[in-house]
């Protein structure tokens, strides 16, 4: 068994989550349970696999070759029943720098592309900072769980959009789209002529009763006009290692993309990205299992600390580490209620308005991290709201 108490000292190594809460929430005293990377250490077999490589001692320019794809192409079989070519697979530093060079290659300027909301902020980034016109499909939050509202969806993608980009799991929202959405999203998307942009990083995180299916799988012709995005960093906490790839089985469309990497100078994948990525692959599977446990316990104790309270309401999540906390009974701005997670309750949670304007009253906790941090964090809220009331 995989020991996942241990709480690992994170601070002074540069980490986005630790050594910048000063700058970002204002006190190191604030827990940080927000950006998506885990507080726990990757398998032994990703450790051993980095170490053995650093003992050779020489980085030069690295190759990904048959074996690396193999990696792939088998994971993606054995978790997600999906038979992919090796030759339809393109790697990249990261799944957001491939969702950009997808944006650049097969859309034009003010072309329409269309994501649903609240959502990953950087999706914002992806169509705004190339020029290309936003389209919402808002998600409809019902008895407490996200939904598509298929009607809304294709009056929105009747404005002619030419591009959606869907975030399977859905991060915030925690959705892990069944197989009956995915098809109703592949066949408007089909009869619209619209592509799809697939981020599925969060792929292999996904609790028990729900599975996650890659809409490319579900049939040729929905494969032909998707990009999927995926990668092992989510899943084995490699976020620093900068490794993805995406996958088209489009010969022409990967080229374009292809072609795009090379002129932003992008040419290959760091060594220590892509030794991990085929250790995590190979060998991670069984540390995966039980991790998955871990957060499964952990987002049951985060339902079970909001039960029986008014202030705070949990959106149960299907897949991710990420939980959204619905805030809005305690009637307070974004601004109080940014404060208030802050400076009163002392955790450093991800502002539910970065998200979309939808976002608003809500807030994002991250449970990736050993369960007396959750508890810690729990304890942190539920007291401050305690105090609040009093
Ligand atoms: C939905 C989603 N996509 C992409 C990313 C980031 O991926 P990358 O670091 O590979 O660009 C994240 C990280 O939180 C995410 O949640």
């Amino acid at each position: 068994m995989v020991n996942f108490d241990q709480v690992p000292e994170r601070t002074g190594t540069r980490s986005v989550k630790w050594d910048l809460l000063k700058s970002i929430y204002g006190s190191e005293e604030v827990l940080p349970m927000w950006v998506a990377d885990m507080d726990i250490a990757v398998p032994e077999a990703i450790k051993k696999a980095l170490v053995d490589r650093a003992e050779h001692g020489i980085f030069g320019y690295t190759v990904t070759d048959k074996a690396i794809s193999q990696s792939v192409t088998g994971w993606l079989k054995k978790r997600h029943g999906w038979d992919i070519k090796p030759s339809w697979l393109l790697y990249s530093p990261g799944v957001i720098t491939s969702l950009h060079m997808a944006v650049q290659v097969l859309t034009e300027k003010n072309d329409k592309i269309m994501i649903q909301t609240p959502v990953y902020p950087p999706f914002y980034d992806l169509v705004q900072l190339h020029d290309r016109e936003l389209v919402k499909s808002p998600l409809k939050l019902q008895d407490n769980r996200y939904e598509i509202d298929f009607a809304a969806f294709e009056s929105a993608l009747k404005q002619g959009v030419k591009a959606f980009i869907l975030c399977n799991p859905h991060n915030p929202v925690g959705r892990v789209w069944t197989e009956e959405e995915l098809r109703k999203i592949g066949e408007l998307c089909l009869k619209h002529d619209v592509l799809i942009f697939s981020d599925e990083i969060h792929a292999d995180l996904v609790y028990p009763n729900h599975r996650h299916i890659p809409i490319a799988s579900l049939s040729d012709e929905i494969n032909q006009i998707t990009i999927t995005c995926m990668s092992p960093t989510k899943s084995f906490n490699l976020a620093g290692l900068q490794v993805s790839y995406l996958i088209t089985p489009d010969n022409q469309k990967r080229k374009k993309i292809d072609e795009f990497f090379h002129m932003q100078g992008i040419k290959m994948i760091n060594t220590m990205g892509i030794t991990a990525l085929e250790a995590a692959y190979n060998e991670g599977e069984e540390w995966l299992e039980q991790l998955l446990h871990l957060l499964d316990g952990n987002r049951k104790l985060v339902e079970k600390a909001f039960q029986d309270r008014d202030e705070i309401t949990v959106i149960p999540a299907e897949g991710t580490y990420l939980i959204w906390l619905d805030c809005r009974s305690l009637n307070m701005s974004q601004d109080e209620l940014k404060t208030f997670m802050q400076e009163e309750a002392k955790v450093g949670l991800n502002d539910g308005s970065s998200f979309g304007k939808e976002g608003e009253g809500f807030m994002r906790i991250n449970i990736a991290c050993p369960r007396v941090t959750v508890e810690e964090g729990l304890n942190r809220i539920l007291t401050a709201l305690d105090v609040r009331k009093n």
